[in-house]
């Protein structure tokens, strides 16, 4: 089966963007459709649906980066709820990105949240973990991302997949890739946690962190590796295709 590719937007793009990217990537006949996730800014999400539809039936999926907590219509000003993403026809969701936890604060309380909202609305949620540099060099990452695994098992709603995405901290933009052994140890970790605790749900497990078009070939080449999560390359359209045509 092919690999998973999912591209991170994270903050960029443009509704320009979006029309000329998607269009390019749809068109592109090598390029592989069926398992590839495009993980827009919330805003542009509904853009993308447009475009698709103008499309001839593409294959590729979409994603949120990141929801609401609050699972109700209310007075949340600002938020965008799992309905409103799913009224876009998104599949997927990024929940606990290192961005997310770091610089807004999503303790693993919000994740909890965030997570049962899109389960309930079914939508996949693609859950990141990964540790810092300082974890790393210490002999404690693999209890410190067992540790962030174990909100899975809180989760109260019945599911049956989920993509789990490594990505180390200081891999993340930095061009430095952990080598094959390091994300092959992990990768294990994480197979073993959801065999042990979770063996009915379905697993794709992916590696992020500094994915280009030099590296995606040895990285995707990892036996064990459910696919890719890709941030800045992702921006590139042509460079993204290429990543994509490797899995
Ligand atoms: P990067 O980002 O590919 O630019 O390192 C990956 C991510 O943060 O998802």
């Amino acid at each position: 089966m092919k690999k998973l590719i999912v591209a991170n937007w994270k903050m960029h793009g443009s509704r320009n963007k979006i029309q000329q990217d998607l269009a390019y990537y749809a068109t592109t006949p090598a390029t592989n459709q069926e398992n590839v996730i495009f993980a827009l800014p919330t805003i542009y999400l509904a853009e993308a649906y447009h475009v698709m539809n103008l499309l001839a039936n593409p294959t590729f999926k979409l994603s949120g980066q990141d929801v609401s907590r609050e699972n109700h219509y209310g007075a949340f000003t600002g938020e965008t709820s799992s309905a409103m993403l799913n009224d876009y026809n998104v599949k997927y969701c990024l929940i606990g990105h290192s961005e997310r936890r770091l610089k807004f604060n999503d303790s693993d309380l919000v994740l909890f949240s965030k997570i049962t909202s899109i389960l309930i609305n079914q939508i996949t949620p693609i859950f990141c973990i990964g540790e810092n540099l300082e974890v790393r060099n210490s002999s404690s990452y693999k209890s410190f991302l067992l540790e962030q695994l174990n909100l899975l098992l809180k989760i109260e709603v019945q599911f049956t997949n989920i993509i789990i995405a490594y990505e180390p901290i200081w891999s993340i933009g930095s061009g430095i890739v952990p080598n094959s052994g390091q994300i092959e140890e992990v990768l294990a970790l994480v197979y073993s946690f959801m065999q042990k605790y979770l063996p009915h749900v379905k697993i794709a497990a992916l590696y992020g962190g500094s994915v280009s078009v030099d590296n995606a070939d040895k990285i995707l080449g990892i036996n064990s590796i459910g696919g890719v999560l890709v941030g800045g390359a992702s921006l590139l359209i042509e460079d993204f295709s290429s990543i994509c045509d490797v899995s």
